[in-house]
């Protein structure tokens, strides 16, 4: 064979591998409205960054005739590449070859650029697409998931990893995305369970679809495991870039900060009368997010699931912050279980990649009640109490409203670091909210009296409580409260906290790793 001869072999070896299981199979994957794997890397990346790995590679297989059929590459596709000129590892399971059935050798080109990944100190991205392990190697495929958790686990805190589910994703398979940092499903087109609506019907005898158990909509409204449901595969595509303009390479850089064109002393009169006048009225958290934020862009994580915080990525003065606050639209802003979870999981990603925590305040406790204290209220609160706690990035908090009892320790308090602690003259600060706090210490004597006396009596002493109490100064007076400031300034006054805060150094005590309450 000439040297010309070997040159072209190469690229027919190449335009073969590029095919992935042929074009009945390719098509078949546009007919269910879905991209090929290639397809999306040429999407995620910069044009003409795409470097590939392995792309000869094949199976080792010889049950079931298995080494009769063979495609180069063997169902999976990696590489690296750029995102906005910065580089990422990439893999995307090719569901053309054998369902993007998970073998051998399509784990060890997972972990070979996993490796790579956290030697380089760049984000991994992993496209998911895949019928789970590859039934005709048995045992082997089993221990090539493992071997990719162990590296996610290895990579957690560390390097960036984002999961896109663009198709199937089920059985152990689950349990890769589940330990990276964030999960985008596609709507309609993908779906994620432990065990699929057959093994569901025949154990336990509940008839369900696949939609219904394991779809985008459940794991982004429901269970919480998708931290972002995409419309399409475009958007979600999308999506990944965009998030990581707000995340460091890896956990030893600081995120990027861009040029802003957004005035730093922009001063919001409208926040100066966005808090009603009645403490129980509701109004939208997300309107004081909007409008503090750089150019109002608000990166939502975790939209649809526990809205009762609202956790995400914005940018104050060019710099990414992680955005915390309590919705008070959405069941009073309470804290539950689920808000505890969403926004601890989220705190600590910020922490561990030094992305500053904004965090806004208007709480007026925990949810009572037994499905709350049976579900565990006590750990999973005390999860986001941790997280604060143990966090070291810069941490400035406003008190808009309320902020009650526990949780008003849990959302950020000076005592549990807090760099610089706000209140807006609107800020009621206190063990509880009026109302329960004169029944506690005055309800034995109200209880002797007339109904219309004890109203009477209950309408004087709330009162005397909100003049005490329902006020920023009583914690300023201690220094819990640094200052109470003017809302329209907000946006100013965060961002100067965090320019003098940009070299703050915080460290937690020599230890093999925390004890956070799982
Ligand atoms: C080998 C597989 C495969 C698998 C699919 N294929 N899954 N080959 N191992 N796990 C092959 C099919 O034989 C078929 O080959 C091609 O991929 C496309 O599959 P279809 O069934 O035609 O596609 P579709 O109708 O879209 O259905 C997709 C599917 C279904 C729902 C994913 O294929 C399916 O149920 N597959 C099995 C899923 C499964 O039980 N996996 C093991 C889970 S246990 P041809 O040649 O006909 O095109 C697990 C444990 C992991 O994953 C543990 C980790 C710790």
């Amino acid at each position: 064979m000439s040297n010309l001869d070997k040159i072209r072999e190469l690229v027919e070896k190449r335009e073969q591998a590029r095919l992935g299981g042929g074009i009945d199979r390719i098509e078949s994957q546009h007919k269910k409205g879905k991209f090929t794997a290639r397809e999306r890397i040429e999407k995620l990346l910069d044009e003409g960054s795409f470097e590939e790995y392995d792309m000869f590679v094949t199976h080792r297989c010889t049950n079931f005739g298995m080494e009769k059929t063979v495609f180069p590459g063997d169902g999976v596709i990696t590489g690296h590449g750029t995102i906005d000129g910065r580089v990422v590892y990439v893999y995307a399971q090719d569901f053309t070859v054998f369902g993007g059935s998970l073998s051998e050798t399509f784990a060890l080109k997972i972990c070979k650029v996993m490796d790579q990944a956290m030697k380089v100190g760049a984000p991994i991205i992993g496209l998911n697409d895949s019928g789970g392990a590859r039934i005709q190697e048995g045992v082997m495929s089993l221990a090539g998931y493992a071997e990719i958790f162990q590296r996610n686990i290895m990579a957690s805190g560390v390097v960036p990893q984002i999961s896109a589910i663009f198709g199937p994703c089920a059985g152990g398979a689950v349990y890769s995305p589940a330990l990276t940092d964030f999960i985008i499903m596609s709507d309609q087109t993908s779906y994620m369970f432990v065990t699929g609506p057959k093994v569901a019907k025949t154990v336990t005898g509940e008839d369900i679809s696949t939609e219904d158990l394991g779809g985008a909509t459940v794991h982004s409204t429901r269970s919480g495991v998708s931290h972002f449901k995409a419309d399409d595969e475009e958007e979600g595509i999308l999506l990944i870039r965009k998030m990581l303009e707000y995340m460091p390479q890896n956990n030893l850089e600081e995120p990027i900060a861009t040029a802003c064109t957004d005035p730093i002393d922009r001063q919001e009169d409208v926040l100066n009368e966005i808090i009603p006048d009645d403490p129980n009225k509701p109004y939208n958290v997300k309107d004081i997010i909007y409008t503090l934020l750089d150019s109002n862009e608000f990166l939502e994580v975790h939209r649809h699931y526990a809205k009762n915080i609202v956790v995400g990525f914005g940018k104050m003065d060019g710099m990414p912050v992680g955005v915390v606050a309590n919705q008070p639209n959405f069941l009073a802003g309470v804290l539950d279980i689920n808000a505890s979870r969403k926004a601890a999981r989220f705190v600590r990603f910020c922490d561990a990649f030094n992305i500053p925590l904004v965090t806004l305040v208007d709480v007026p406790g925990f949810l009572p009640g037994s499905q709350q204290e049976y579900g565990g209220i006590i750990i999973h609160g005390a999860k986001l109490l941790f997280a604060y706690g143990e966090a070291t990035v810069p941490k400035v908090t406003v008190t808009l409203r309320k902020s009650y009892g526990g949780a008003h320790d849990v959302m950020s308090c000076k005592q549990l670091r807090g760099d610089i602690n706000y209140a807006w003259p609107t800020a009621e600060i206190a063990v509880m909210g009026a109302k329960g706090a004169i029944e506690v210490l005055e309800g034995s004597k109200m209880a002797k009296m007339t109904p219309e006396e004890a109203a009477k009596y209950a309408f004087e002493k709330e009162a005397e409580y909100k003049t005490k109490f329902a006020n920023p100064y009583e914690a300023a007076k201690y220094g819990f409260i640094d200052d109470v400031i003017e809302p329209r300034n907000t946006r100013f006054r965060i961002i100067r906290a965090l320019k003098t805060l940009a070299t703050k150094k915080d460290t937690n005590p020599p230890r093999k790793h925390s004890n956070i309450p799982l």
